[in-house]
């Protein structure tokens, strides 16, 4: 089966599926920033009412940027790991001192602003955007690893970097939008750590951890 056809599939499974999350309502690259912030290190029910708060007191980045940084701090509080909290301040003083107020729709810029990564620079430019730039996290890394069964550590740089190209080739082959949600919400409801649901995977057929029996082995992580 082709990556193609794995991308078409995951997407069609995804517009008939998802889950009607709050982030899933906008393109707003500001929001979606904020989602992937607060998602990055906390679970998705436990960030919803925290969304929904923060976008409330700061519904826009000029807002965010004009804050005073306890303000900030405080609608964070029980989220933990603060400093995801004071970096997205500090890319949003960055957007409005740089960009003029708008995150850039450019990679490179996105890349570039306090505390934002490889994968939340995938994560937006992607979902807000549309355009097709890989987000990968450990969830995508477990997904893959189980359908392309790869049996070398997925911690180690080098089979990491594999699966992030083949990601960079699927969604450039598909919606870059869709496709990075369906591939996100495929590791959150059916290709997870534990108690896989394979009968209810859109891309079975071409898994090679369901044919081999080996969904429980992989991912496999370097030895400690
Ligand atoms: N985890 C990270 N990003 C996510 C998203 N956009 N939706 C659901 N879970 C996620």
């Amino acid at each position: 089966e082709s990556l193609d056809e794995f991308g078409h599939k995951l997407v069609l499974w995804y517009e008939a599926h998802h889950r009607a999350l709050p982030w899933r309502q906008t393109s707003d690259p500001y929001r979606i920033l904020v989602s992937e912030t607060m998602l990055q290190q906390t679970r998705v029910e436990t960030v919803i009412p925290y969304y929904h708060r923060f976008l409330e007191r700061f519904p826009d980045i000029s807002s965010l940027a004009a804050a005073e940084e306890s303000d900030v701090l405080k609608l964070w509080q029980g989220l933990g790991y603060y400093s995801r909290a004071r970096n997205l301040q500090r890319a949003a003083k960055a957007v409005c001192e740089q960009h003029g107020g708008e995150i850039p729709a450019d990679a490179e810029l996105v890349r570039a602003l306090p505390g934002v990564g490889p994968y939340t620079t995938g994560a937006v430019m992607s979902i807000a955007f549309n355009q097709p730039v890989a987000a990968v996290d450990g969830n995508v890394l477990r997904v893959m690893a189980r359908y392309l069964g790869i049996e070398e550590p997925i911690d180690e740089a080098r089979v990491k970097l594999d699966i992030e190209k083949q990601v960079q080739q699927m969604v450039e082959g598909s919606v870059p939008r869709l496709f990075t949600q369906a591939l996100m919400e495929l590791g959150a409801v059916v290709c997870t750590p534990k108690r896989v649901q394979c009968l209810v995977c859109p891309v079975r057929d071409g898994c090679v951890a369901t044919a081999t029996g080996r969904t429980a082995e992989l991912p496999r992580r370097k030895p400690k």
